[in-house]
Protein backbone atom coordinates (compact mmCIF):
# COMPACT_ATOMS: atom_id res chain seq x y z
CA UNK A 1 0.00 0.00 0.00
CA UNK A 2 1.61 3.42 -0.89
CA UNK A 3 1.60 5.78 1.94
CA UNK A 4 1.32 9.35 1.48
CA UNK A 5 1.72 12.69 3.85
CA UNK A 6 -1.33 15.05 3.51
CA UNK A 7 0.50 18.17 4.02
CA UNK A 8 2.37 21.08 2.25
CA UNK A 9 4.89 21.25 4.86
CA UNK A 10 8.37 20.85 3.60
CA UNK A 11 9.79 20.36 6.76
CA UNK A 12 7.22 17.38 7.49
CA UNK A 13 8.10 15.96 3.73
CA UNK A 14 12.21 15.90 4.44
CA UNK A 15 11.42 14.45 8.43
CA UNK A 16 8.84 11.52 6.95
CA UNK A 17 10.69 11.37 3.47
CA UNK A 18 11.84 7.90 4.29
CA UNK A 19 8.04 6.32 4.96
CA UNK A 20 6.09 7.98 2.09
CA UNK A 21 5.83 8.01 -1.26
CA UNK A 22 4.37 10.88 -2.28
CA UNK A 23 2.50 13.55 -1.14
CA UNK A 24 -1.36 15.19 -1.22
CA UNK A 25 -2.89 18.91 -0.98
CA UNK A 26 -6.04 20.18 -1.22
CA UNK A 27 -7.17 23.64 -0.69
CA UNK A 28 -7.48 23.48 3.42
CA UNK A 29 -4.27 22.22 3.42
CA UNK A 30 -2.69 25.20 0.93
CA UNK A 31 -4.27 27.80 2.86
CA UNK A 32 -1.48 26.89 5.66
CA UNK A 33 0.83 27.89 3.46
CA UNK A 34 -0.55 31.23 3.34
CA UNK A 35 -0.43 33.68 0.01
CA UNK A 36 2.31 31.16 -1.44
CA UNK A 37 2.22 31.05 -5.65
CA UNK A 38 0.53 27.06 -5.25
CA UNK A 39 2.45 26.57 -8.33
CA UNK A 40 5.48 27.37 -6.54
CA UNK A 41 4.39 25.12 -3.28
CA UNK A 42 3.91 22.24 -5.17
CA UNK A 43 7.21 22.77 -7.61
CA UNK A 44 9.15 22.79 -3.71
CA UNK A 45 7.40 19.30 -2.58
CA UNK A 46 8.45 18.30 -5.94
CA UNK A 47 11.91 19.30 -5.51
CA UNK A 48 11.89 17.66 -2.35
CA UNK A 49 10.09 14.14 -2.92
CA UNK A 50 10.11 11.90 -6.09
CA UNK A 51 6.53 10.38 -6.31
CA UNK A 52 3.23 11.30 -6.89
CA UNK A 53 2.07 14.64 -5.57
CA UNK A 54 -1.65 15.65 -5.53
CA UNK A 55 -2.06 18.84 -6.36
CA UNK A 56 -5.64 20.10 -6.47
CA UNK A 57 -7.70 22.62 -8.62
CA UNK A 58 -9.35 25.69 -7.37
CA UNK A 59 -11.92 26.28 -10.24
CA UNK A 60 -15.80 24.42 -10.04
CA UNK A 61 -16.40 24.20 -14.04
CA UNK A 62 -14.75 22.44 -17.04
CA UNK A 63 -13.06 24.76 -19.06
CA UNK A 64 -10.90 26.53 -16.11
CA UNK A 65 -10.03 23.29 -14.48
CA UNK A 66 -8.67 22.33 -17.95
CA UNK A 67 -6.95 24.80 -17.80
CA UNK A 68 -5.58 24.54 -14.13
CA UNK A 69 -5.16 21.24 -14.28
CA UNK A 70 -2.84 21.69 -16.97
CA UNK A 71 -0.94 24.32 -15.66
CA UNK A 72 -0.47 22.13 -12.51
CA UNK A 73 0.81 19.54 -14.33
CA UNK A 74 3.07 21.07 -16.29
CA UNK A 75 4.69 22.04 -12.77
CA UNK A 76 6.76 18.48 -12.94
CA UNK A 77 5.86 15.38 -14.32
CA UNK A 78 5.06 13.94 -10.82
CA UNK A 79 1.81 15.94 -10.65
CA UNK A 80 -1.20 14.09 -10.07
CA UNK A 81 -4.12 16.94 -11.08
CA UNK A 82 -6.39 16.78 -8.14
CA UNK A 83 -10.05 17.36 -9.02
CA UNK A 84 -13.47 16.65 -7.52
CA UNK A 85 -16.18 13.89 -8.10
CA UNK A 86 -18.71 16.54 -9.90
CA UNK A 87 -20.04 15.97 -13.37
CA UNK A 88 -17.39 19.07 -14.52
CA UNK A 89 -14.45 17.37 -12.27
CA UNK A 90 -14.95 13.85 -13.86
CA UNK A 91 -14.97 15.58 -17.82
CA UNK A 92 -12.36 16.91 -16.63
CA UNK A 93 -10.42 13.71 -15.45
CA UNK A 94 -10.97 12.10 -18.91
CA UNK A 95 -9.40 14.97 -20.53
CA UNK A 96 -6.90 14.82 -19.02
CA UNK A 97 -6.41 11.19 -18.66
CA UNK A 98 -6.68 10.87 -22.29
CA UNK A 99 -3.65 13.28 -22.33
CA UNK A 100 -1.29 10.78 -20.00
CA UNK A 101 -1.82 13.11 -17.61
CA UNK A 102 -2.31 11.12 -13.53
CA UNK A 103 -5.40 12.12 -12.04
CA UNK A 104 -6.63 12.00 -8.38
CA UNK A 105 -9.94 12.31 -7.87
CA UNK A 106 -11.50 13.60 -4.23
CA UNK A 107 -14.42 13.90 -2.14
CA UNK A 108 -15.66 10.72 -2.84
CA UNK A 109 -18.17 9.64 -0.62
CA UNK A 110 -20.56 6.58 -3.26
CA UNK A 111 -19.41 3.63 -5.09
CA UNK A 112 -21.18 5.56 -7.70
CA UNK A 113 -19.28 8.18 -7.95
CA UNK A 114 -16.19 5.69 -7.73
CA UNK A 115 -17.49 3.92 -10.77
CA UNK A 116 -17.76 6.98 -12.71
CA UNK A 117 -14.15 7.69 -12.01
CA UNK A 118 -12.83 4.67 -13.25
CA UNK A 119 -15.06 5.16 -16.53
CA UNK A 120 -12.90 8.29 -16.83
CA UNK A 121 -9.71 7.19 -16.76
CA UNK A 122 -8.88 8.23 -13.34
CA UNK A 123 -5.28 7.46 -11.46
CA UNK A 124 -6.85 7.57 -8.25
CA UNK A 125 -9.95 7.84 -6.28
CA UNK A 126 -9.99 9.00 -3.29
CA UNK A 127 -12.88 8.01 -0.89
CA UNK A 128 -12.79 10.32 2.30
CA UNK A 129 -13.63 7.75 5.09
CA UNK A 130 -13.62 10.07 8.38
CA UNK A 131 -16.23 12.07 6.95
CA UNK A 132 -18.81 9.45 6.61
CA UNK A 133 -17.56 8.48 9.88
CA UNK A 134 -18.17 11.46 11.26
CA UNK A 135 -21.98 11.83 9.81
CA UNK A 136 -22.56 8.50 11.60
CA UNK A 137 -21.94 6.59 8.29
CA UNK A 138 -19.12 3.35 7.76
CA UNK A 139 -15.94 4.72 5.67
CA UNK A 140 -14.15 1.52 5.57
CA UNK A 141 -17.32 -0.17 3.98
CA UNK A 142 -17.09 2.48 0.69
CA UNK A 143 -13.64 1.28 0.75
CA UNK A 144 -14.83 -2.21 0.73
CA UNK A 145 -17.28 -1.50 -1.72
CA UNK A 146 -15.07 0.26 -4.18
CA UNK A 147 -12.42 -2.39 -4.34
CA UNK A 148 -14.73 -4.95 -5.21
CA UNK A 149 -16.29 -2.93 -7.90
CA UNK A 150 -12.84 -2.49 -9.16
CA UNK A 151 -11.93 -5.45 -8.90
CA UNK A 152 -15.15 -7.63 -10.80
CA UNK A 153 -14.54 -4.43 -13.53
CA UNK A 154 -11.30 -5.01 -14.05
CA UNK A 155 -10.64 -1.03 -13.58
CA UNK A 156 -6.98 -0.24 -12.96
CA UNK A 157 -8.06 2.88 -10.97
CA UNK A 158 -6.24 2.91 -7.76
CA UNK A 159 -7.95 3.47 -4.19
CA UNK A 160 -6.49 5.83 -2.13
CA UNK A 161 -7.89 6.24 1.37
CA UNK A 162 -8.47 9.72 2.75
CA UNK A 163 -9.70 11.65 5.89
CA UNK A 164 -8.00 9.10 8.24
CA UNK A 165 -8.68 9.59 11.58
CA UNK A 166 -6.57 7.01 13.10
CA UNK A 167 -4.12 3.92 12.84
CA UNK A 168 -7.44 1.64 12.55
CA UNK A 169 -7.79 3.24 9.45
CA UNK A 170 -5.06 2.50 8.41
CA UNK A 171 -5.18 -1.40 9.00
CA UNK A 172 -8.60 -1.09 8.35
CA UNK A 173 -7.46 0.17 4.47
CA UNK A 174 -4.72 -2.26 4.09
CA UNK A 175 -7.05 -5.40 5.42
CA UNK A 176 -9.67 -3.89 2.57
CA UNK A 177 -6.61 -4.10 -0.15
CA UNK A 178 -7.12 -0.17 -0.68
CA UNK A 179 -3.67 0.45 -3.28
CA UNK A 180 -2.91 3.84 -1.11
CA UNK A 181 -3.48 5.55 1.95
CA UNK A 182 -3.26 9.58 2.85
CA UNK A 183 -2.28 10.11 6.35
CA UNK A 184 -1.69 13.68 8.32
CA UNK A 185 1.65 13.90 10.30
CA UNK A 186 -0.35 13.19 13.88
CA UNK A 187 -1.78 9.68 12.25
CA UNK A 188 1.75 8.93 10.68
CA UNK A 189 3.64 9.36 14.06
CA UNK A 190 1.00 7.79 16.02
CA UNK A 191 1.61 4.56 13.13
CA UNK A 192 5.29 3.97 14.86
CA UNK A 193 4.11 3.97 18.24
CA UNK A 194 3.32 1.55 20.39
CA UNK A 195 3.48 2.48 24.46
CA UNK A 196 4.66 -1.41 25.28
CA UNK A 197 7.58 -0.44 22.27
CA UNK A 198 8.73 2.62 24.90
CA UNK A 199 8.45 0.99 28.05
CA UNK A 200 10.25 -2.13 26.97
CA UNK A 201 12.77 0.09 25.70
CA UNK A 202 13.41 2.38 28.60
CA UNK A 203 13.38 -1.41 30.72
CA UNK A 204 16.16 -2.57 28.41
CA UNK A 205 18.00 0.89 29.20
CA UNK A 206 17.47 0.40 32.71
CA UNK A 207 18.42 -3.55 32.93
CA UNK A 208 21.57 -2.72 31.21
CA UNK A 209 22.56 0.25 33.24
CA UNK A 210 22.00 -1.66 36.47
CA UNK A 211 23.99 -4.98 34.98
CA UNK A 212 25.77 -6.84 37.46
CA UNK A 213 29.69 -4.76 37.32
O1 LIG B 1 -6.68 15.37 1.58
C1 LIG B 1 -7.99 14.96 1.70
C2 LIG B 1 -8.41 14.44 3.06
O2 LIG B 1 -7.43 13.59 3.57
C3 LIG B 1 -8.90 15.48 4.01
O3 LIG B 1 -9.18 14.96 5.25
O4 LIG B 1 -9.39 15.38 7.67
O5 LIG B 1 -10.06 17.17 6.05
O6 LIG B 1 -11.46 15.12 6.32
P1 LIG B 1 -10.07 15.70 6.37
Amino acid sequence: MEIFLDTAEIEDIRKYKDFIDGVTTNPSIMSKRGNDNPLDVIREICDTIDGPISAEVLSENYEDMLKEGKALAAVHSNVCVKLPCTVDGLKTCKALSSEGIPTNLTLCFSPTQALLAAKCGATYISPFIGRLDDIGQDGTELIENIVDIYEVNGYETKVLAASVRGVQHVVQAAILGADAITLPVKILKQCFEHPLTTTGLEKFSADWENRKK
